[in-house]
């Protein structure tokens, strides 16, 4: 062999520095040694089995992957950039531990196979933990739901006050897009179920090897059908980035309420000192900057989806190299999701609701004008009429400037004979709330059966987890 690589025939001359720095990935794919390893395991039993390499030769390969894993573990690996990848850096160190033998473990194998099968390790590994956050995140928005039943505050459309709610209630809307989220995870999860191994470069290997047998001992359905698809696709990593994207949408809506409630202007909640950070200027300042950098990461993880979407668009069948361009934006949005469900979980669950200055918000009588138009409604007015008559009361009020409760029945009739009491009499914030009694509505009882639906449906997704991840873990074998 003329040079370092395993292709080493082939070649006289060794690479240009410049082309290895340019082309190695070891810097980021190590973060798939784990997958790359249990990958191999399979393929080293396989080949045992199969007959295609003896057990001994099966066995001494095991034996120097345990190696190589534990000194991967216990951060002794040699990473060397020279060797371009995880999978030749492992098979290299392989082949130091236990000479030629090592050579054999690469039968019937490309890293194409391979690189997508530790891609398809991976994304089953992550769906599972980014949905675990969700859930956990979720699990913080029901308690502190649970906590405020009983307070209100203005519901806003055009971010003008429209109709009160409860907080409970709004809370529980951020649970609903989060449940939305962590089910795209799950379908993800339940699409990676084919195994990539023995596709080999594009068109799988003139060799007798058991694919059906890694696909099992991998906790795979069954081996992937066509043999050009599995080198050349990476919607499973698209999937991941879109609902990531999605999801991080999510997180900055109301990361950007939380930045707004903080304010002096809404004073709705005061995050925990632990949660804000101080200016180094101006000594009253306590900036919100947790939710900012949330809503700010959000650009990122879209524009990790981007890219991914960019470099597939237009690439012939099968594998090409610009498909190690998947990797970097695929492991930067599985660590910041991460990150931005952990600290928000964090940041809701430590904040002060301040009760009063939302009670204050929800009081203003004008919020109640569409309970006013749907009395008329009550009494067989058209509610285009009813509508009408409310929209004239409230103008009034607006050019004389006088509050709308301070009407009497007298002024009330005025407006349309229909109104049979005063407008305080009409008016009344809880009676508002609990009128609202339909499904999915803000009296008390709705909110609560709502509450306890999301309660029992994390739960019952944490326990699916669980299992899922138990049945994703590598047998002793
Ligand atoms: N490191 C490569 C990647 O991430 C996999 C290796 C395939 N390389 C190749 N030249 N066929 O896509």
């Amino acid at each position: 062999m003329s040079t370092n690589k395993p292709w080493g025939g082939r070649f006289s001359e060794a690479t240009d520095p410049t082309v290895e720095r340019f082309s190695t990935s070891i810097h980021f794919d190590r973060v798939l040694a784990r997958h790359d390893l249990r990958g191999s395991r399979a393929q080293a039993r396989m080949l045992g089995k199969s007959g295609l390499i003896s057990n001994e030769d099966s066995e001494a390969l095991l034996r120097g992957l345990g190696i190589v894993a534990k000194e991967i573990e216990e951060d002794q690996f040699p990473f060397d950039p020279a060797l371009e990848d995880i999978h030749m850096n492992i098979e290299m160190r392989l082949r130091h531990h236990l000479g030629p033998v090592a050579g054999k473990l690469h039968t019937g194998r490309s890293r194409n196979d391979q690189v997508a099968l530790d891609l398809a390790l991976f994304l089953r590994e992550v769906t599972l933990a980014t949905q675990r956050g969700i859930l956990a995140l979720r699990g913080v928005l029901v308690e502190r739901a649970r906590e405020h039943i009983g307070t209100v505050l203005p519901g806003y459309t055009h971010l003008q006050r429209a109709q009160p709610v409860r907080l409970a209630h709004h809370w529980l809307a951020h649970a609903e897009a989060l449940g939305r989220d962590a089910s795209r995870f799950r379908d993800a999860h339940a699409r990676i179920e084919r195994c990539p191994l023995g596709a080999g470069a594009l068109a799988g290997s003139t060799l007798p090897i058991g694919r059906e047998e890694t696909a099992a001992e991998l906790g795979f359905v069954g081996p992937t059908r066509n043999s050009l698809d599995t080198v050349a696709s990476r919607d499973a990593a698209l999937e991941y980035l879109s609902n990531t994207a999605i999801t991080m949408v999510h997180l900055s809506r109301l990361a950007e309420e939380l930045v707004l409630w903080s304010t002096t202007e809404f004073g709705f909640i005061e995050l925990a000192d632990a949660y804000s950070t101080g200016s180094s200027l101006m000594p009253q300042k306590k900036n919100p900057d947790v939710p900012e950098i949330v809503r700010g990461k959000s650009g990122r993880v879209i524009g990790n989806l981007v890219t991914l979407l960019t470099v597939l668009k237009g690439l012939p069948l099968t594998y090409n190299r610009d498909l190690q361009e998947d990797k970097e934006p695929l492991f930067d949005s599985v660590t910041t999701i991460r990150d931005c469900l952990e600290v928000m979980a964090g940041a809701l669950a430590t904040l002060d609701v301040r009760v009063g200055k939302m009670a204050e918000a929800a009081s203003d009588p004008m919020l109640l004008a569409t309970d006013l138009a749907e009395f008329l409604v009550r009494q067989g007015i058209p509610f285009r009429d009813a509508h009408e008559a409310v929209g004239q009361i409230v103008g009034h009020c607006s050019r004389e400037q006088v509050d709308l409760r301070s009407l009497t029945k007298a002024e009330m009739q005025s407006f349309h004979e229909a109104f049979s009491a005063s407008a305080d009499d009409l008016l009344d914030l809880e009676v508002s709330l609990e009128s609202r009694d339909l499904a999915g509505g803000t009296s008390k009882d709705r909110v609560l059966t709502a509450l306890a639906e999301v309660e029992t449906e994390i739960a019952t997704e944490l326990g699916a987890l669980d299992a899922l991840e138990a049945a994703d873990r590598e047998e002793d074998l």
